[in-house]
């Protein structure tokens, strides 16, 4: 079986980790008895340099034309790079905001997980640490805030900016079955995150994903308001299984579930529609501060191929076999800087892939 995987190494640190991950996927498929082949697709910054945009119809047609896509990060150092003196439409964040609903990308899945290796590096307090926590975060991706209309004019005299906030009952059902469907085959719990006592928008998001709670009823269903969630994710990050909630709700929070884990290079995420196409990237951005010097931590990315692998390719024991080989990597005590703590062996970007493709 050979499948073909559209390759976004994009921006900052986006090359260095993405290499470390088909590294990886190199050496899991051949074990595994499976093939890859890599389309490269330009997409954010190195785009707009090659082509004049963050995003091309090429690069569309390429990444439907995948079986998934795996990207690294896009976007530069909004102070420096020239990229930003560009209209807000044609800068790199442009691009995947397009690619996500060229592709309706409508769910965004961002796993927390406390390993027990790295314990050291959660930020909570050691009692709350001890406790663990595995979050599945199912956040909406292709509506609300970020696709509603907006503009900037002078009304009444005044310079006056409106986002418009807007959902519909179906773009709401169709997140909240994937969230309901992914409860199932874990802790069986969905907590849903809004603003419902104030926002119109949140109070259609309860009563949709009331009546889809109905269809399972193993499932535990309760909500929560999004500025309590924020704090009961520093407080108690135990309590939550599965939180699914809109976009923008999702950005915020998503980022605050990933730093309780340690470091923000830990984490996969998956972008999934109705098909089993997905764009799979990790949760940290491109961190151009430490582009180019082999020292970012690729195990997000590497993860993100390991949920390709279990999400669009249906290669379970191969995804499996990655996240073993990531937990043994941590259990021998190698960490990549933003990890790194006493007693252990700090290795470079391509040495922390090194280790775990030995561990596979
Ligand atoms: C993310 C990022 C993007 C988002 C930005 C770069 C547009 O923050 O994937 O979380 O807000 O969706
Ligand atoms: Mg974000």
């Amino acid at each position: 079986m050979d499948y073909n995987i559209g390759v976004i190494r994009g921006d900052g640190i986006g090359p260095e980790i993405v290499g470390e991950a088909v590294k990886v996927l190199d050496a899991v498929s051949s074990k595994y008895g499976f093939g890859l082949k890599y389309t490269e697709i330009d997409m954010g910054g190195c785009s707009i340099d090659k082509h004049g945009v963050p995003l091309t119809d090429e690069a569309i047609a390429a990444a439907k034309a995948s079986d998934a896509v795996l990207m690294g990060s896009i976007g530069g150092d909004a102070k420096t790079s020239p990229w930003y003196k560009l209209e807000p439409s044609k800068r790199p964040e442009a691009g995947l905001l397009g690619i996500r609903k060229a592709l309706n990308l409508f769910a965004n899945l961002r796993p927390s997980t406390l390993y027990k290796e790295l314990k050291a590096a959660c930020p909570l307090s050691e009692a709350t640490a001890d406790k663990g926590f595995d979050i599945m975060m199912v956040r909406e991706l292709t509506g609300g805030l970020y696709f509603g209309e907006r503009y900037t004019k002078e009304i009444d005299g005044l310079q006056t900016a409106v986002d418009t906030l807007s959902y519909n009952e179906s773009e709401i059902r169709r997140a909240a079955v994937k969230a309901f469907d992914i409860a199932g085959k874990r802790d069986k719990k969905v907590t849903l995150v809004d603003k419902a006592n104030v926002l119109d928008s949140s109070r259609l998001w309860r009563s949709v994903t009331q009546e889809v709670a109905k269809d399972y009823p193993d499932v535990t269903f309760e909500t929560m308001l999004v500025d309590n969630c924020a704090m009961q994710l520093v407080k108690d990050p135990s309590q939550f299984d599965v939180v699914l909630t809109e976009n923008m709700f999702g950005d915020i929070l998503s980022d605050e579930a990933a730093m309780i884990t340690g470091s923000i290079g830990m984490l996969p995420s998956a972008s999934l529609n109705d098909t089993k196409f997905g764009l799979y990237e990790p949760s940290g951005g491109s961190a151009p501060d430490i582009a180019g010097q082999n020292i970012a931590n690729p195990i997000a990315t590497i993860l993100s191929a390991a949920m390709m692998l279990r999400y669009s390719l249906d290669q379970d024991k191969a995804a499996d076999a990655i996240g073993e080989a990531v937990k043994r990597t941590l259990a021998d005590g190698v960490r990549t800087r933003d990890i790194m703590s006493e007693g252990c062996e700090c290795v470079s970007t391509s040495g922390m892939g090194d280790a775990i493709v030995e561990r596979l």
